[in-house]
Parts: C-alpha cells; structure tokens; sequence
C-alpha cells in the first residue's frame, strides 16, 4: 500500500504534466539525448572571491579586471587548481568544510526545437543520497522545532543538528546587456556585505537601509546584485540607486536572468524557479512553485502529508534518505490541513516548505519543464524553456541565430551561498558557433 502511493507521488510531475490541460503546450526534451553533444564544464569552489577581492591588490588580475578584462585571459584551464586551492581553506576560505571536493565535472547537453531550448545536466553528487530535503521541523514533544541546515551552519559542523539542504542547479543568462557579464561572468553579482562574505551586513543595517529595508524591498540581509545598480565604483551593498534609477536599468534589460532547479522546493513539481538579478536577487512577477509551510505565529506546520495518499501524516529522520518515503508536500497532490490534535509524538518530522504547481503563475511558473532523477550518485536534471518567455521584463528572451552569455552553479551535498561551485563565463549559441551551441532538433 505505502509503496503503491508513493509512486503515485513519484509519478506527481509527469501526471501533472498531463493532468492539467488549462496549460499551453509544454516543450518536449529530445526523445534521445545520445544524439546531442556533450561538453564537460568543470565547476570550481570559488570560497569569497568577491568583486571587491578580485579588484583589489591582492589579485593579480585586479587591473585588468577594473577596465573590462576577462577572466580567461589568465585563468584558462586553472579550474582545477583554483578549486582545489580554496577549497583547502590556503586562500580566500575562512571556513573550510571538512570532505568537500574542490572541483565537480558538470555535463552539458543543450539543444533547441525552434520554439524551446531543452538542456540536460548531469554531475556526481558528495552525498549517497539524493539532495532533496530542506527546512524540515521536528516535534519535540511540546512543539514544532526547524531542524538541521546546511553544513555552513555551526551547529551543523559540531553535529548537534543534521545537515539538511536541497542540491540546486543554476542557470545564469545575459543577452550581451549587462555590461562585463561576458567576461567576468557570476563575480560581478558576488560581494563583500553578502551573507557568508566578508564585512557582512548585519541584519538591522540592512532593515535599516532605504532602499533594502523596512520602507524598501523588506530584506534583512543582502544577496546577489550588479555593480551597475550601485552609485560608487566599488559597487558596496549599501550604494543602492534610487528605485527609478534601477527602474530604468531594468527596462533597458540590464539585468542578469538567474534560474535555480530546487533538489526539494521545485523539483517535486517537476520545476525550476524564475529570477533575476540587479539591485537584489529577486523572484520574476507571478507566483514561484514553493513557499513556507510554516504558520509564523503559531510556529506550527500549515499542511501534513494526507496519510490516504501516502500512508502517513508525518515521516521521521530514519526516514530521510529512504526512496520508499514522501519528502515533500505538494499542495494539490499529497497535503491535507495540519491537524493539531492529530496525536503528535517526540520525533516526527515535516517538511516546512508547501509547493505547488498549478498555483504557480506569470513569470514567476515560466520553468515548467525541469526534473531530476538521481541515481548511483549521479543527478540527471532535464529542463527545457520556451525560447522566448513572453516575459521580457524579467526574463531573457533567446532567438534562432542569437548568441548569449551563461554561467552556471551547483550547490552540492547540504549547502548553501558561496559553498557552491561555478563555472567562467561561457557563450551560449542557439544554433549558432558559440563555447557551447544548442543544436536543432525536431
Ligand atoms: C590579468 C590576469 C588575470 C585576470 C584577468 C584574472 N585573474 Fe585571477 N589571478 C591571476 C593570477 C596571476 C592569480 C594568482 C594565481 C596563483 O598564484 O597561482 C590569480 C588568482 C585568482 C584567485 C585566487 C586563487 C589563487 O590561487 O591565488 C581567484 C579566485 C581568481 N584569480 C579568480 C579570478 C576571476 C574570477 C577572474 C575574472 C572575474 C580573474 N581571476 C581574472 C590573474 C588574473
């Protein structure tokens, strides 16, 4: 009975891809991927090589780096030696993860259809399982507790809690808008002041801030954004244009399209989210496939798993890891109202995030098309995208012939901000020569 429902769930995306017919047509990966190239991009730990690290005089290619120079002038095949060096914690590492590799080989597949361009992804994961549990919360006997977190966290690294966080695969796009992204890639969105970088921003500085704060965007802490949505040359977190300043940025496309594939908050709906970056990662218009399943005031879970569904209303932590479990809810799938007299013991466990598909929308639901599979410790994640989104304002649209700029990241084995791995800036052709060229198919 438990495994009947559970590969009912399993089967959750692909129903849904059929289930709902309100949907327009969804693109449709190569049905044999052996007949699209593959190229191999080697992923590197890059520790806190900001933008303000690299233009300063401890890197040699700070000069160059400050009048518009590229990274692979100098750093052509040294992928390896950079990952493993700060890896180690020798260099730009404070603190080092013990076992972490330094380099991942990522496999590229990419391909258009005229109207869609479908990639496939496929790298070794540190981990024995599947990356796909994320901000869980625990019963403690008297009330719900979150549990766990990246390896980052202290009491992750002193083995008080487990680490738990989703894989992600990432993909940033640029039209040749964003002025340097072509040649410097990922490092012009990465800054001192972000969380885990140094001189980090704290929280009520940044609740403080016009412009980032209370009055503004409501953040409390600074992510990734361009230096050109700054008024000083060092492009520090805290020099925010003006909101019509940036306004204008944003209309003339100066913005850096930013697509994750969750391991938990979008890959059980068969998705991938949608953002972008300028002055703050943000989240395209719309409705994005996950948000919190837990209600702030109570501290309680708002959903349990519908036990007809799945043969349980909570898992516990023997569970994680086992294929035969649930470990996400779905809102339209597996989920029924949290109750709180349901008989609760010390132990059990809920996921603390709600996804959904069908109550995606607009901009934010455009990555309709993206699942990975793991298995004998590879991740496979197949993702295809309409070419043009029909969302210019946030997206980057691609055309037949047009080159484009891309970088990629992969967040590996319970973690999470600068403990990913990257890629140089790379060309994107569709259909077109270019570092890597999306090949037609029908
Ligand atoms: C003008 C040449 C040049 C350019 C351009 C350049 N670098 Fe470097 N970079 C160097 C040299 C030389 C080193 C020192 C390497 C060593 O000691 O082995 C270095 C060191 C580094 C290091 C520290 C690792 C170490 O072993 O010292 C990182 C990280 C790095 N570069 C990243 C980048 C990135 C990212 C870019 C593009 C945004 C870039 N560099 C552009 C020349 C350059």
């Amino acid at each position: 009975m438990f495994r009947t429902s559970y590969n009912l769930l399993l089967g959750a995306a692909a129903a849904a891809l059929t289930a709902n017919v309100s949907w327009p047509a969804l693109a449709a990966p190569p049905a044999d991927w052996s007949q699209v190239p593959t190229k191999t991009v080697k992923l590197f730990y890059p520790g806190q090589s900001s933008f303000q690290w690299l233009r300063s005089s401890e890197h040699p290619g700070a000069v160059m780096l400050k009048t518009g120079g590229a990274c692979m002038t100098c750093h052509k095949g040294t992928e390896e030696k950079l990952g493993n060096t700060l890896v180690s914690g020798e260099k730009l590492e404070p603190n080092p993860i013990k076992g972490k590799n330094g380099v991942v080989d990522l496999k590229v597949q990419v391909a258009h259809d005229g109207k869609n361009i479908h990639w496939r992804f496929q790298w070794k994961t540190n981990m024995n399982r599947a990356g796909q549990m994320h901000n869980y919360m625990m019963y403690d006997g008297a009330k719900w507790k979150m549990l766990g977190g990246p390896r980052s966290k202290s009491k992750v690294r002193s083995g008080a809690e487990p680490p738990l966080y989703e894989d992600r695969m990432t993909i940033m796009l640029d039209d040749g808008r964003v002025p340097n992204f072509k040649e410097q890639g990922c490092w012009l969105t990465c800054h001192n002041g972000m969380r885990d970088m140094p001189n980090l921003a704290t929280k009520d500085q940044v609740r403080g801030h016009p412009r980032l704060g209370k009055g503004g965007l409501k953040k409390s802490d600074v992510r990734k954004y361009l230096p050109d949505s700054r008024t000083d040359e060092e492009a520090s977190w805290d020099k925010v244009k003006s909101a019509d300043e940036v306004a204008m940025l944003k209309a003339d496309g100066k913005f850096v399209d930013l697509m994750q594939w969750r391991g938990h908050r979008s890959n059980p709906v068969g998705m991938a989210d949608d953002g972008y970056v300028l002055e703050y990662r943000l989240f395209d218009k719309g409705k994005k496939p996950f948000s919190w399943n837990v209600d702030r005031k109570t501290m309680t879970p708002k959903f349990m798993f519908d036990a007809n569904r799945v043969g349980a209303k909570s898992i516990t932590m023997a569970d994680i890891g086992d294929p035969s479990k649930p470990y996400a809810i779905i809102k339209e799938e597996n989920a029924v109202p949290y109750d709180p007299n349901a008989g609760w013991k010390k132990g059990d466990v809920l996921p603390g995030r709600l996804l959904t598909r069908t109550g995606t929308e607009g901009s934010a639901g455009d990555n309709k098309n993206a699942k990975g599979v793991w298995k004998d410790g590879v991740w496979t994640v197949t993702w295809s995208r309409p070419l043009d989104t029909g969302h210019s304002a946030d997206d980057k649209n691609l055309k037949v012939n047009g080159v484009y700029n891309v970088s990629f990241a992969v967040h590996d084995d319970n973690v999470t901000t600068r403990f990913h791995f990257v890629s140089f800036p790379m060309t994107l052709g569709i259909g077109a020569n270019a570092d890597l060229e999306a090949v037609k198919v029908n």
